[in-house]
C-alpha cells in the first residue's frame, strides 16, 4: 500500500489523480491533501477519502474546514505545512500538482526527503530546474513527468536514449489554432479557456492558447531528458492523440498514443514500472477521423519563441519569463490587459529584469518577485 500526498487535490490534476486512486484502493491510500482556498471541495474529498492531513492555504477556509471534516483528518494551514505534508516520513508518492510558481517550495520539499514526485506542476522546473534535478539525485527522489508529452519521451525512453537525435513535443495549437493572427487582439478570456481537446485549469489553458505552455515544457523537458534546446522541437498536432516523438540516429522514431486523458500519465507515473487501468476508454485509430501535424507559426505564437530566448539568455531568464507569464494571465483573466498584451509583457520583462545566477531555492524565490514587479509595472502601459 502507497501513501499519496496531493498538492493540489481540488484541481484538474488533482481530481483525476484521486480517480485513478479510486480504481485502485487496495494499492493507494490519500494520505494527505492540499487546496489553496477551496474547502468545500477539499472537505468533499475528505469526506470520500479520509486522508490523515488536509492543508489550505488560506486561513479563513481552514478555519470552516476545521468545522466541518471528519474527525480522522487534522487540518493544517499555511506554505510550512504544505512542504511537511510532502516530506512527511509517512508520504511515499507525492503529486505535484499545485498551479504556478506556488508549487516550487513543496515539490523541493518532496525532492529533499527523496519522495517520489508525480510532477506536473513543469514550473518547479522550469525556476529551479537544475536544482531540483541535483536535489533529486542526491536524496534518491524519483521525478516521473505527469505532463502527457513527457510522460510519453518518458515511456519511450524506457528502453534507453542511445542514439537519440531530437525530441518532438506536440501542442494542440489550442482554441485559437484556425484564428487569424490579426483578430486575436479581441479574444476573451472564456474564449481562451475554451480548449477543443483537454480539460484543464484556466491559467494552463490560456497557456495553451499562447503556446506559452509549449514553451514551458520546452524547458522542462530541456532538464528532465538533459537536452539542449536545439534538440527539442514543438510540432502542432490538433487532434493531441500523439503524445510526443523521440528520434534516433538509425531513422526510427518512437511516439505514445492514447485519447487526451490526463489519467493516462497519471496512472502510469503512480504505477511506474508497471501499468494498471486508468479509465481512460481505448483508442481506436479506425474512429479518428485524420491525425494532422504542422509547424508551429512563430509570429502566432510569440510566446513559444519567448520560451526559447529564456533558454538561450539562460541562467534567471527562464523563471522570470514563467513569474512574468503569470502576471498577465491573471491580469488578461480579469481583463486587464488584452490577449496579445500577454507576449509584450514577457518581451518588456525579460528585457528589464537582471540576469542572475539562481543557486538556491530562495535566490529562486526572490528572482520571481522581482520579475513579477516588473511585469506589474507593465499592466495597464503594455501598448
Ligand atoms: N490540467 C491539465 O490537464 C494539466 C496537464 C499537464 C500539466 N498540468 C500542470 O499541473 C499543474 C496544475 O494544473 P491544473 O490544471 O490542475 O490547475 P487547477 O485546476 O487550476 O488547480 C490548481 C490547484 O492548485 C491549488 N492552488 C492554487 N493556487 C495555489 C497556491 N498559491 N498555493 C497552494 N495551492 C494553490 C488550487 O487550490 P484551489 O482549488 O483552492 O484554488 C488547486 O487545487 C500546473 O502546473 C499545470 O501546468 C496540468
Amino acid at each position: 500500500m502507497k501513501n499519496i500526498t496531493i498538492l493540489g487535490a481540488t484541481g484538474s490534476i488533482g481530481l483525476s489523480t484521486l480517480n485513478v486512486i479510486s480504481r485502485h484502493l487496495n494499492e493507494y491510500r490519500v494520505f494527505a491533501v492540499s487546496a489553496h482556498s477551496d474547502w468545500k471541495g477539499l472537505l468533499n474529498i475528505c469526506k470520500n477519502h479520509r486522508p490523515s492531513f488536509a492543508v489550505l492555504m488560506d486561513e479563513a477556509a481552514a478555519e470552516k474546514l476545521k468545522q466541518a471534516v471528519p474527525s480522522e483528518t487534522e487540518v493544517l494551514c499555511g506554505k510550512d505545512s504544505l512542504n511537511a505534508i510532502a516530506s512527511h516520513k509517512n508520504t511515499d508518492f507525492v503529486m505535484a500538482a499545485i498551479v504556478g510558481s506556488a508549487g516550487i517550495s513543496s515539490t523541493f520539499s518532496a525532492a529533499k526527503a527523496g519522495k517520489r514526485i508525480m510532477l506536473a506542476n513543469k514550473e518547479s522546473l522550469v525556476l529551479g530546474g537544475t536544482l531540483l534535478i541535483n536535489l533529486a539525485k542526491k536524496s534518491g527522489a524519483e521525478i516521473i513527468p505527469v505532463d502527457s508529452e513527457h510522460s510519453a519521451i518518458f515511456q519511450c525512453l524506457k528502453g534507453g536514449s542511445d542514439g537519440l537525435n531530437k525530441i518532438q513535443l506536440t501542442a494542440s495549437g489550442g482554441p485559437f489554432l484556425d484564428v487569424p493572427f490579426d483578430e486575436l487582439h479581441s479574444v476573451t478570456p472564456s474564449q481562451a479557456c475554451d480548449h477543443p481537446n483537454w480539460k484543464m485549469g484556466k491559467k494552463i489553458s490560456v497557456d495553451s492558447a499562447t503556446m506559452m505552455n509549449k514553451g514551458l515544457e520546452v524547458i522542462e523537458a530541456s532538464f528532465l531528458f538533459g537536452l539542449a534546446s536545439s534538440e527539442i522541437e514543438v510540432i502542432v498536432h490538433p487532434q493531441s492523440i500523439v503524445h510526443s516523438f523521440v528520434y534516433f540516429n538509425d531513422g526510427s522514431v518512437l511516439s505514445q498514443l492514447g485519447l487526451p486523458d490526463m489519467r493516462s500519465a497519471i496512472s502510469y507515473a503512480l504505477s511506474y514500472p508497471r501499468r494498471q487501468s486508468s479509465g481512460v476508454k481505448e483508442l481506436d485509430l479506425t474512429k479518428e477521423s485524420s491525425l494532422d501535424f504542422r509547424s508551429p507559426d512563430m509570429k502566432k505564437y510569440k510566446c513559444l519563441e519567448l520560451a526559447y530566448d529564456a533558454i538561450a539568455i539562460g541562467k534567471s531568464a527562464p523563471c522570470t519569463l514563467n513569474a512574468a507569464n503569470e502576471v498577465a494571465v491573471e491580469a488578461f483573466l480579469q481583463n486587464k490587459v488584452r490577449f496579445l498584451d500577454i507576449a509584450k509583457i514577457i518581451e518588456k520583462t525579460l528585457k528589464e529584469a537582471p540576469t542572475q545566477h539562481l543557486d538556491t531555492l530562495e535566490s529562486v524565490m526572490e528572482n520571481d518577485q522581482l520579475s513579477r514587479k516588473i511585469a506589474q509595472s507593465f499592466i495597464g502601459s503594455s501598448d
